[in-house]
């Protein structure tokens, strides 16, 4: 209770502060911090209830990359069973991480919940992540996508295979990542901009599994397979697929979903890439409880409750991602493309191989 009165009163100061003085001259971590749902929500009254009632007690802050949409319904139903109040800052990852370093002691965050390994895993290296020891996470997230030192679990599952045209494509002739490079494929390939991170984080475990040097002679055999310019999003080369420009591609499964939900008869449809070795390449989104967390039990509650059943579902429903929870099923539309075996390399491979994974797309022509 003293906790929580102590920082809305800091947080009340730092917004008289910010009011009465001029903008540019304010520290801009301090300023920024104040912008937004997040700090706006501050200064509300937590629920009295749980305040009295609990000993973990809110509100528990978090610097979110995710969109609103995705996260505040979530946010809402913890609050709704917990009596813990969230509040929240969304952002892009690289401009989150910066703020959270920059802020160094002085944040208010307890929690960053990023999508995809790379990222979270660059936040624990900057020592921005504390480890928690935590059997409920433990328990329900597989240990291939959470960190093996405990600073980040992932809570819901993208995954990235193969998407082809029902038109012009016979899907006994797919197979692999690899095999999109043999020359069958020629002229008939799209692929996202080498540029984006999920593209990265299959190139990084690519080379974990492979080497540089087989992985290297696959993505230039995918550029040379190119039909056209790459794309700026997996919904554009989907449909371009629909369109006919193309009649395979890379993609993360919740974008067909997203299509299919306004098109049911969208002509494109999923491929379960390498059942045979290494599994569908997959990806999360996860968070971690901050190193200077103000409110760290509360964060470790809040990650607890999100590796639990519905919101595990909610996670499905909301953008048609895959629980981490393996014991939770998806909603129907994404258990509607069937079951795969996932890559069980741990995700984190994503972040340490990121570098020399666009080194090597460089290398290989792939913009
Ligand atoms: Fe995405």
């Amino acid at each position: 209770m003293y906790r929580a009165t102590n920082r809305l009163f800091i947080l009340l100061l730092l917004l008289i502060t910010a009011a009465c003085s001029d903008p540019a001259s304010a520290p801009e971590n301090v300023n920024e911090s104040l912008v937004g749902a997040g700090v706006e929500t501050a200064l509300q009254e937590p629920v009295a209830g749980a305040m009295a009632s609990q000993e973990i007690s809110g509100p528990v802050i978090v610097y979110s990359s995710r969109q609103e949409h995705l996260i505040k319904p979530l946010f809402d139903r913890f609050t709704e069973e917990t009596g813990i109040e969230v509040q929240y800052q969304t952002g892009e990852d690289g401009p989150l991480i910066a703020r959270l370093q920059a802020e160094g002691k002085q944040t208010f965050a307890d929690v960053l919940y990023t999508v995809d390994a790379g990222n979270l895993w660059s936040a624990a290296e900057k020592g921005l992540l504390a480890p928690i020891r935590s059997v409920v996470l433990e328990k329900n997230i597989p240990s291939h996508l959470r960190d093996p030192q405990n600073r980040w679990f992932g809570l819901s599952v993208r995954a990235r295979t193969i998407a082809y045209s029902t038109e012009r494509v016979d899907p006994a002739s797919l197979s692999t990542y690899e095999a999109l490079a043999d020359e069958q494929w020629r002229g008939r390939l799209c692929l996202r901009t080498s540029r984006k991170v999920y593209n990265m984080s299959l190139v990084a475990t690519m080379i974990e599994r492979l080497g540089k040097e087989a992985t290297q002679e696959i993505v230039e055999g995918w550029v040379d397979n190119l039909a056209t310019r790459v794309f700026s999003s997996d919904a554009l080369l989907i449909e371009a697929i629909a369109a006919g420009q193309c009649d395979v591609g890379l993609v993360n499964t919740y974008y067909l979903g997203q299509l299919q939900s306004e098109n049911p008869d969208i002509p494109v449809a999923l491929f379960w890439a390498n059942q045979q070795s290494s599994g569908v390449h997959v990806n999360i989104s996860g968070a971690g409880v901050t190193q200077y967390a103000k409110n760290p039990l509360a964060a470790q509650r809040l990650l607890e409750w999100l590796s639990t059943e519905e919101p595990q579902t909610m996670f499905s429903a909301l953008n048609l991602e895959y629980p981490a929870n393996p014991a939770i099923e998806p909603v129907d539309l994404v258990a509607s493309w069937g079951e795969f075996r996932q890559d069980s390399l741990n995700v984190e491979i994503a972040g340490r191989l990121q570098a020399e994974a666009v080194m090597l797309m460089d290398r290989a022509d792939y913009r």
